[in-house]
């Protein structure tokens, strides 16, 4: 863990406001809590009003994540479970930080300070794809967000970031996916090399811009135990597909590789 921020007595948590208005805490801290090394550079009053705004912005933020959650974790979720999850507890996704409180509220502190780079995790740690997968392991997924990771993918991430999960699996939000389904356009607006029996054609497709028919006959991950089919009269309509993103309403059959209950790692 990194260094407590005062040696002394003095408890920044005991003493400090959680609110702290911009440059009453600020002013504290540096007369009496700060150590030396923090204060080169502090001579004008816009930048200790600065460095104040930002210790009760740190503060503030402590105070939401440590007491939004309450022990039994179901005080405060952002919102309806997605689909699917509405039976996971809160720990199944929600791993507890390193550290104990009051440490991670001292290197919470040390980042307002500018003594440390990065904020630390405080409370919970965020949720990463690994929590995912260790429920939805897919070993053919055609779109493994491992492979998006790579600098090759770097323009493409700006758009859609497909190297994450929660891009398009937005947690509380009550939806199966977070968008409509038509960020195929990103990594495949070069599709005339396809040569598919299929009616349209892909480049004509492509040239029409019909970004919404893609998942019509294509699920993303290709979990599903299935074949494309070959004309759009026989591909779901456009309506069916935008309500499975919605609600999660079974679309594409069987699943080739279905979820975990609980976390196999
Ligand atoms: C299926 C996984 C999953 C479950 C189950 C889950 N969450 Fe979340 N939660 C997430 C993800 C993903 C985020 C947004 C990404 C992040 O901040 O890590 C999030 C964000 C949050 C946030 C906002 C935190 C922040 O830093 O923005 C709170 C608060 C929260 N969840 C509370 C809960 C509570 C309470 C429960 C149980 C009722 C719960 N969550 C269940 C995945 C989950
Ligand atoms: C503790 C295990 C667990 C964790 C962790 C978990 N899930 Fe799930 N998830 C499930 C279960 C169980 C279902 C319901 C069964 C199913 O639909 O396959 C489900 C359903 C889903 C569905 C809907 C599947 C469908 O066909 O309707 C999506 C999308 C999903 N999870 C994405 C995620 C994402 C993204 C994360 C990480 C933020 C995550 N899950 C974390 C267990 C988990
Ligand atoms: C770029 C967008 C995108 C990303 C990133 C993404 N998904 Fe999906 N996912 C989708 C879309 C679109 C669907 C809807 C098609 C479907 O239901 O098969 C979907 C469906 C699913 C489903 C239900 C169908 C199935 O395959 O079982 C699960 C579960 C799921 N995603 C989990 C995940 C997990 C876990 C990750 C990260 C490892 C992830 N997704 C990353 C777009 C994405
Ligand atoms: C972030 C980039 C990216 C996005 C976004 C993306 N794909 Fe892909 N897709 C790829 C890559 C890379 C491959 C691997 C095959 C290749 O080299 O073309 C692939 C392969 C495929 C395949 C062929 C799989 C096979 O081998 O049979 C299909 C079908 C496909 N994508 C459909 C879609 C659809 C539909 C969407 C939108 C819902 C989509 N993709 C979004 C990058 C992407
Ligand atoms: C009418 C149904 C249909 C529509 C609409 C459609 N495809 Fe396909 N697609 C197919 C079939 C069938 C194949 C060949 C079998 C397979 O790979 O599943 C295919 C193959 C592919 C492949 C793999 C090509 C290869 O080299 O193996 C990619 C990538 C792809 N489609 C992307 C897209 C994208 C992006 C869209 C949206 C513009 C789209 N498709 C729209 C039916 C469709």
């Amino acid at each position: 863990m990194d260094q407590p921020l005062n040696s002394g007595s003095s408890d920044p948590l005991a003493s400090a406001p959680l609110n702290g208005a911009g440059e009453g805490v600020g002013e504290r801290v540096c007369r009496s809590q700060a150590p030396a090394r923090g204060l080169e550079g502090w001579s004008s009053r816009k930048d200790r009003r600065k460095v104040g705004y930002r210790i009760g912005a740190v503060f503030g933020a402590v105070f939401l994540v440590v007491f939004s959650w309450g022990d039994d974790g179901q005080v405060l979720a952002k919102g309806p479970a997605n689909p699917g999850h509405e039976a996971l507890e809160c720990a199944d996704c929600h791993d507890p930080a390193e550290g104990t409180v009051r440490q991670q509220v001292q290197a919470a502190v040390a980042f307002g300070l500018g003594l440390r780079e990065t904020p630390p995790a405080v409370g919970r740690l965020p949720v990463s794809n690994r929590v995912c997968m260790d429920c939805h392991e897919r070993k053919a997924d055609l779109h493994p967000t491992h492979e998006f990771t790579e600098p090759k993918y770097f323009e493409e991430r700006k758009e859609i970031a497909a190297d994450q999960c929660i891009t398009c699996h937005k947690e509380h939000s009550g939806r199966h996916v977070a968008n409509t389904g038509q960020f195929c356009s990103t990594c495949h607006s070069d599709l005339g090399a396809i040569d598919k029996p299929i009616q349209p054609t892909h480049p004509e497709l492509v040239a029409g811009e019909r970004w919404d028919t893609c998942m019509r006959c294509h699920d993303y991950h290709g979990n599903h135990v299935r074949e494309a089919p070959r004309t759009l009269g026989e591909a779901f309509d456009g309506r069916t597909v935008l309500r499975h993103l919605d609600s999660g309403a079974p679309l594409y059959g069987e699943k080739r590789e279905p979820a975990s209950g609980e976390r196999t790692r």
